[in-house]
Order: C-alpha cells, then structure tokens, then sequence
C-alpha cells in the first residue's frame, strides 16, 4: 500500500482527483489536506465519508507543523490547493503568495526532506498571451499576466529548482481552464450557468472574443494521475483540451442549455491585463499515453444538467454573505 498527500481536495479539481486515486488505485490511500477557503466545500467529497483509504486533514500548505501532520507515511505529494481565481489576485489579496508560492514551498521542502515524488498542478496562464498560430510547449519562457498567474510561475519555478539543486523527483502539470461539476460559481461555465438559471445577467468581459481551451475536469485529472505516476522529474506536462473557444461562443451555448433569455448576456468591463488566447501543445503528454475522452458538447451539456439537477449544492454558495460582497465587488466596478 502506498500512500499520497493530495492538498486542497475539497475545491473542484481536488475533490475528482481524490475521487479518481481511490477509485483507479486500490492500493493507494489518499490524504486530502485542505484549508478550508471560501472555495474548499467538505460536500464535494462527502461520498468518501466511509471510505478507508481515505482521510482528511484540516491544514494549510503554508504551515509546515500542518504539512508534517497530513504527510506522515506519504511517499508522495499532488499539489492541487491554490487561490485559483483571477479577478480575485486583481483585488489583491496577499493569499495568493502565501499559498501559490510559500505553500508550494512548504511541501517541497517536506518532500525534499523526506524524498518524496512530488507533482505540482499548475496552468497553462504561466505562458501568458499565445499569439495564434502559436500553441504553448513546456519550454516556452513563463510570463504571468495577472497576480494569480506570476504567483503559479513562481510556484513552477521552485519546483523545477527543486528537481535541479537537490534532484527532486519532481514534475509539473500544466493545464488549460477546466470545468464540470462542483466548480465553484466565480468562473466563467459555472457563473454563467447558475445567473442563467437564476435569471440573473451574464457578465461577458470586453469583446468576448478571448480563447480558452476549455478542457473536461475528469480528463484533467486523469492527466495528473499519469503524470504523477509516470512523469519523468525536472519535467512540466501541459494538459490542454486542443480546441479553442472564444468566451462569447461559450456564453451562446450555455444560453442554449439552459434555456436563458439572450438578451441577459451583457458586456461589461474587461479584465485589466486580460490574456487574449491560450493554446497548449499536448505532444508530449500524449506520448505519456493520454488522450482527451470528452469533447466540449458533451462537456458542457453534462454539466449544465449537474448544475440543473444539483441546486442545493450551488445556492449554498450563491445565498451567502461572502459571495454577495464578492460579486458587488467584482462586477460593481464593471458598469
Ligand atoms: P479551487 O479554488 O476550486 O480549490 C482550491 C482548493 O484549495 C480549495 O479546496 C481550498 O480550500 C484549498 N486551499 C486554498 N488555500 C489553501 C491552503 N493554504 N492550504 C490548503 N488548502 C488550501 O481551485 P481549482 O479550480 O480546483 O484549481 C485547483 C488547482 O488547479 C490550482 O492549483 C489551479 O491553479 C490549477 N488549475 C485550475 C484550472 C481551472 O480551470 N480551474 C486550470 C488549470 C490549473
Ligand atoms: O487557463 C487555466 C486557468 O483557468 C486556471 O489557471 C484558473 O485557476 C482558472 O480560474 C481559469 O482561469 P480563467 O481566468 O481563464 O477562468 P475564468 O473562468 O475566470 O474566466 C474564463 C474567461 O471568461 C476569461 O477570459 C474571463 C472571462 N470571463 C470570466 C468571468 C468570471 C467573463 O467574460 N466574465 C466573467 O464573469
């Protein structure tokens, strides 16, 4: 039996991975460290309650008496907790820091310390704006537009310094924008999807003509698995749906699924620094032997029907204070 520190399973890519390892690897424990954020729900992993290769720790990746606490008897590390919102690092906040880059810091040195195999879960924002007809490979130089992107590029960098200065069997996984069920409602599909059931507008930024490559959560997360498994150290892996989709074309198709007026899609103010496009040559993932299962229809169309079917677990979200003042402040100031 062997036995892994998964950190931040309670946000939406850690609870499928968590999910997934139990599932796909009988003889492996998982150990899910999360702090508990605005964005850590225990609901996302509620099903795992009565599993006993499962547990849960309270803790901060931050914290290094946290850290030694989750990954006793670890032999390795998947590093998935982050802030993870953009518009949140525009307004500032501090965590960004203290979790993407000194949290990535706490968990190497525990890994380093005790030679673990360590994967860090990073994005493909680390490349910044992608001019088409581009496509972003692991070797391209990092240059994070936004607080949240340089905070995951200095993440990937301590980790490649890892690898390098002390031979740290350590890789990095670098995927596109993600979406599926239990994804917080603060991102594009699952915000637009919930203001649409709701009747409420759906705030597109500038033009709506930025591309994402919007990639489905389980063939994410069947990316980390490989490469936490089989990924070679010192190496970054980019996981990208390799199809790209400008916002607004996103935003018609959810009108479609849902059934919303047209006329509430509204432009508002762009994001400052907003990244154009992104685009990821997966090449060299795939010689790893993955491949991507779920095209974006049937993507989409699955996860507007979670959201239909699973109001109870969104409206938690969206009827609270915190999400209240976090909407005036994000979209007050767009007009
Ligand atoms: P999320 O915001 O849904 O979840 C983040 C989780 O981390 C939460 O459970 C939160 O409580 C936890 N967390 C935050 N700070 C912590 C700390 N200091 N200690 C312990 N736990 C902490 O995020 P997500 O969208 O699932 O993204 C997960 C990872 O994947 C991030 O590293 C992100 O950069 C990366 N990523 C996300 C996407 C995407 O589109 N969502 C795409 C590519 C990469
Ligand atoms: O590409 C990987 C990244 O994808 C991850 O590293 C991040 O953690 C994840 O949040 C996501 O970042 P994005 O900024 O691409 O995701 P978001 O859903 O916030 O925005 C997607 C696009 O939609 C982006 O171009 C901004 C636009 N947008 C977003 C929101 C929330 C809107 O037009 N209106 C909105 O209200």
């Amino acid at each position: 039996m062997s036995r892994v520190l998964v950190s931040g399973g309670c946000g939406f890519i850690g609870s499928h991975l968590v999910r997934r390892l139990v599932r796909e690897h009988p003889d492996l424990e998982v150990v899910n460290i999360d702090l508990l954020t605005y964005a850590g729900r225990p609901e996302n992993v509620a099903d795992l309650a009565d599993e006993p290769r499962y547990a849960f720790v309270h803790g901060d990746i931050a914290n290094a008496d946290d850290v030694a606490r989750a990954a006793e008897g670890c032999d390795g590390i998947i590093n998935v907790a982050a802030e993870s919102h953009v518009d949140r690092s525009i307004m500032g906040g501090d965590e960004f820091v203290t979790t993407n880059v000194l949290g990535t810091k706490r968990l190497l040195d525990h890994a380093r310390a005790h030679g673990l195999r360590y994967l860090q879960v990073s994005t493909d924002e680390v490349y910044g704006d992608v001019e088409a007809p581009h496509r972003s490979v692991e070797t391209d130089p990092l240059h994070g537009s936004s607080p949240y992107a340089a905070s995951k590029a200095a993440g990937d960098l301590l980790v490649l310094s890892y690898a390098r200065t002390y031979g740290l069997n350590a890789s990095i996984t670098r995927g596109s924008n993600t979406y599926g069920p239990y994804q917080f409602p603060e991102k594009l599909i699952p915000l637009f999807t919930t203001n649409a059931f709701d009747g409420k507008e759906l705030p597109l930024y500038g033009d709506g003509m930025q591309v994402r490559e919007m990639l489905f959560v389980e063939d994410h997360c069947a990316a980390i698995d490989l490469v936490y498994h089989h990924g070679a150290a010192g190496e970054a892996y980019n996981v990208g749906a390799e199809h790209e989709v400008p916002n607004i074309e996103t935003a018609h198709r959810i009108i479609e699924l849902t059934g919303a007026d047209p006329a509430s899609l509204v432009r508002v103010a762009d994001r400052p620094g907003h990244d154009r496009r992104y685009a990821l040559d997966c090449a060299k993932l795939r010689a790893l032997g993955w491949e991507r299962r779920t095209d974006f229809d049937t993507g989409l169309a699955r996860t507007v029907e979670w959201f239909r079917e699973n109001r109870a677990w969104w409206e938690a979200i969206t009827s609270g204070e915190a999400y209240a003042d976090y909407s005036a402040k994000n979209y007050g100031a767009r007009g």
